[in-house]
């Protein structure tokens, strides 16, 4: 009996799955045990028709192929090489096969083709104790982003064959050159958005603090140019948080072929339309959603009015967790999903409520049942809320260039670092993500701010929940001015971030 190894996958968690060809001379048989899904038995036939047309002989004897674990359902068409291979070790010596993990897909013809999920694998057998990989020639780069791996890239199963014989060699691919975030070049800048201060610091405040964002204002005040020029301020990913998101992206077949690592925050824009499958992820291959795509960066929700209550609901939990559970009929994968979100609103229907500017010409009604659609529960995740009123025409007129996007994400990142520093420990990195009682421990206010928090609890109204928004917006903003104490102007700041909220009219 042959063994060889290749890897499952769970979400973008991997494991190890032994392939074991069992080759006895008895009455012509071929199974593959193990359960194997639907792709995998259409992997038996290529695999019989790959072996045959790369000029091998397909033993006419009794074939057994058992996928181990068992008891874990395998799915994808990476199994094809590593059975075709554990097929043949049968019959032909095959030295140092236990030395490689490997996966790719058969073409009919015996070609290897590029499959999905090459990353999060790759990266489990590293740090598992395998340092040779075995990969599609299209996949290469993206395997050689595990830190020393020695990936062997390969275009047909003859040259696997060959080269696990020891008749020839493959030359190991080079670490892969990865984009680095200073070369990025991000076409949309701050500096082209005239005036909007106001709408531009609490996006600066949301990103240094990782805070949801909620914008409402009239038609063209620039809600939609601002919120696309986002990424820009962000921070750069770190290494970890690289790997975690273009591991998502490669098991949907997402990352670039040449420069598959993603180092740049992602920036998912949501349509209205958008199924709750396609936003948390499932389908027949519980494939990951919107949501995780977004992991480490923003969702994004332009025209948030316009979405179905239901599609705004599923996003409360996940919200919360930073992860989701995507389940189909027979299993689950979970993945993370740790996004801010940045969404946008007219305040009306026809966009001019409490405009100076035009008249709004919609029905205290209409306004009403506009404003309802926003579900509450979601609102409450969203720490900062601001009304974007449109420009003046010396602000647009003007010729001043406003800051640019680089000033604003060195404030940003000085900001993150200092959350990341205090937090060593806690398990988060943002404000964002303090707990009630982490809110107690790090968010100490002055006296002077005591007495205005206390004051503005009771003219407010403010729920516990709402109080700590406030708090945590507030600790964000102290620390964008490097100061310890929560002071009163940070707090009066903070405050003035729930504009929204207050104003609606149910
Ligand atoms: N502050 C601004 N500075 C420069 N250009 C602006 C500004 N605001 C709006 N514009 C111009 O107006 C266009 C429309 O703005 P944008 O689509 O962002 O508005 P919006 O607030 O999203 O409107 P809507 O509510 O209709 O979606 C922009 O593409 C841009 O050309
Ligand atoms: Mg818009």
């Amino acid at each position: 009996m042959v063994t060889c190894y290749t890897c499952g996958l769970n979400g973008i968690d991997a494991y190890i799955v032994d392939i074991e060809a069992d080759v006895t001379k008895a009455l012509p048989q071929y199974d593959v045990v193990g359960l194997a899904d639907m792709a995998i038995k259409e992997s038996k036939e290529r695999v019989r028709s790959g072996i045959k047309n790369s000029g091998f002989e397909f033993p006419a004897r009794k074939i057994t192929i058992n996928l181990a674990p068992a008891s874990v359902r395998k799915e994808g068409t990476h199994y094809d090489l590593p059975m075709a291979v554990a097929l043949l070790g049968a019959s032909v010596e095959l030295a140092h096969l236990g030395e490689y993990v490997m996966m790719g897909e058969l073409s009919l013809s015996g070609e290897i083709r590029g499959v999905s999920g090459v990353l999060p694998m790759a990266d489990y057998a590293k740090k598992h104790g395998y340092s040779k990989v075995i990969v599609p020639l299209e996949n290469a780069r993206e395997a050689a982003l595990v830190p020393n791996l020695q990936v062997y890239p390969v275009s047909d199963l003859k040259e696997v064959i060959s080269f696990l014989k020891g008749e020839t060699e493959i030359a190991p691919f080079e670490a892969s050159e990865t984009v680095s975030f200073d070369e990025i070049d991000w076409k949309l800048d701050f500096a082209d958005v005239k005036g909007q201060e106001n709408a531009k610091r609490a996006l600066e405040v949301a990103c240094s603090g990782g805070h949801s964002i909620l914008m409402s204002g009239t038609p063209g005040s620039g809600k939609t140019m601002l919120s696309k020029r986002v990424p820009g301020i962000l921070p750069p990913l770190t290494f970890e948080e690289s790997m975690d998101v273009t591991k998502i992206y490669s098991v949907c077949s997402l990352v670039s072929k040449e420069h598959p690592m993603i180092v740049k925050r992602p920036f998912r824009a949501l349509h209205h339309t958008a199924s709750t499958v396609s936003i948390i992820g499932g389908g027949t291959k519980a494939m990951p959603g919107e949501i995780s795509l977004a992991h480490n960066g923003v969702l994004f929700l332009d025209e948030l009015p316009e979405f179905k209550r239901e599609a705004l609901e599923v996003l409360r939990q996940p919200l919360e967790d930073k992860k989701i559970n995507v389940t189909r009929v027979s299993r689950s994968a979970e993945y993370p999903c740790n996004f801010m979100i940045i969404a946008a609103m007219n305040p009306c229907p026809c966009g001019y409520y409490g405009s100076h500017i035009k008249e709004c010409s919609c029905t205290l009604d209409q306004i009403k049942k506009y404003q309802k659609k926003i579900s509450g529960p979601l609102l409450d995740r969203i720490d900062i809320q601001i009304e974007v009123p449109s420009v003046n025409y010396d602000e647009i007129a003007s010729l001043e260039k406003a800051e640019s996007s680089q000033t604003i994400r060195d404030r940003v990142i000085r900001a993150r670092e200092i959350q990341k520093m205090r937090y060593q420990g806690e398990g988060i990195l943002t404000n964002a993500e303090l707990t009630a009682p982490l809110v107690k421990k790090y968010c100490v206010l002055t006296q002077d701010a005591q007495n205005m928090m206390k004051q503005a609890f009771s003219v407010l109204g403010l729920t516990a929940r709402g109080y700590d928004k406030i708090i945590k917006v507030a600790r964000t903003i102290a620390d964008l001015e490097e100061s310890e104490l929560i002071q009163m102007h940070h707090l009066a700041e903070a405050i003035s971030y729930r504009d929204i909220e207050n104003r609606m009219m149910y």
